[in-house]
């Protein structure tokens, strides 16, 4: 039996697995560059960051109807709810779609189908975070908020992800308020790619309240002992980390470490579609690899119900 644990750190176009996505091009008449699944997987052999999003926005062609994010979110919650996920907090990346002419109210329309009937079909609770892409303007984040504005009872907060360096935080200080004023939550992507300042950006200008990835925090100990001393939660992903190159092998993941400094760390899958594992293939996957005991796994999923934007009350039930 998996261990029962909430994932946070999960962008929902990254579940897209390629025989989804080839039933889904041939349903949508939607030519893709690669012959079969296999030759698309062959394809996911990543240098970096950019090269993973190259494939990632140019495989989400696929994706056009309600039906179709409702299908990608439903598979999903069927993999997350043998993954021993009871509670999942769901990355969009809605300008992406937006870009392709599919409306942001087509994304959360469809993928709220799957959602609603999610604790009832799956035993898994749900929320969706509508992140901003980094590498788009200020203005264009901004106008994705006011499109979702009529949607905002199915959202809980926002994010930032996509290309990261060169996309500093603060780039980002005037839609983060604006979020906030509408009692958005708020988190952001920061310390993958990007260097430690990234992640102090984050927490000082955008005042987030957990931060997605974090892993080069390591690399400065007085932001080590801050996040520590303020609890700040980390989504980590320690197989996303191996797969676009932040760290050379899953061995040599600070994930042990940063356990024992006091760090209020959580394990997810980011893009198992491409990834090579769901959230507990990534448990056992750090077991393994790092020599994390039970002690320690037991941590890392209390820690990702305490990091949840789940009520008290809910919180404390999983627990
Ligand atoms: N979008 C999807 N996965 C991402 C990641 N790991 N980093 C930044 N943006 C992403
Ligand atoms: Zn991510």
């Amino acid at each position: 039996m998996p261990i029962p644990k909430a994932e946070l750190h999960l962008h929902i176009e990254g579940t897209l697995e390629p025989e989804l996505a080839f039933a889904l091009a041939a349903r949508n008449d939607v030519e893709l560059p690669y012959a079969d699944t296999e030759e698309l997987r062959k394809a996911y052999l990543f240098e970096d960051l950019q090269s993973f999003l190259d494939l990632y926005y140019g495989l989400m062609a696929v994706l056009r109807t309600e039906a179709d994010f409702e299908e990608l979110a439903d598979a999903y919650l069927t993999r997350a709810a043998a993954q021993g996920v009871r509670h999942a907090e769901i990355f969009f990346d809605p300008q992406a779609h937006i870009a392709r002419g599919v409306p942001i109210g087509t994304v959360i329309e469809g993928l709220s189908r799957a959602l609603d009937r999610s604790e009832e079909r799956h035993g898994v609770s749900t929320r969706l975070i509508m992140c901003f892409l980094r590498d788009e303007s200020a203005e264009s984040a901004m106008e994705t908020l006011r499109a979702a504005e009529p949607y905002l009872d199915r959202i809980i907060g926002v994010g930032l992800d996509s290309a990261e360096v060169g996309h500093p935080p603060a780039k980002f200080k005037e839609v983060y308020e604006a979020a906030a004023a509408l009692g958005l939550r708020l988190v952001a992507h920061a310390g993958e790619e990007g260097p430690p300042a990234y992640i102090t950006e984050a927490l000082d200008v955008l005042r987030v309240e957990r931060v997605d990835h974090g892993l080069r925090c390591v690399e400065d100990p007085e932001l080590v002992e801050r996040l520590v001393r303020e609890r700040v939660p980390l989504t980590l992903c320690p197989l996303s980390n191996v797969r676009l190159r932040a760290i050379d092998m899953l061995e040599e993941h600070p994930l042990a470490r940063m356990l024992d400094a006091g760090l209020m760390c959580t394990v997810n899958s980011d893009d198992p579609a491409y990834f090579g594992g769901y959230v507990d293939d990534t448990f056992h996957a750090v077991r393994e690899a790092l020599g994390i005991g039970q002690e320690q796994l037991r941590t890392l999923a209390r820690n990702s119900f305490e990091a949840a934007f789940l009520d008290r009350n809910a919180a404390d039930e999983e627990l």
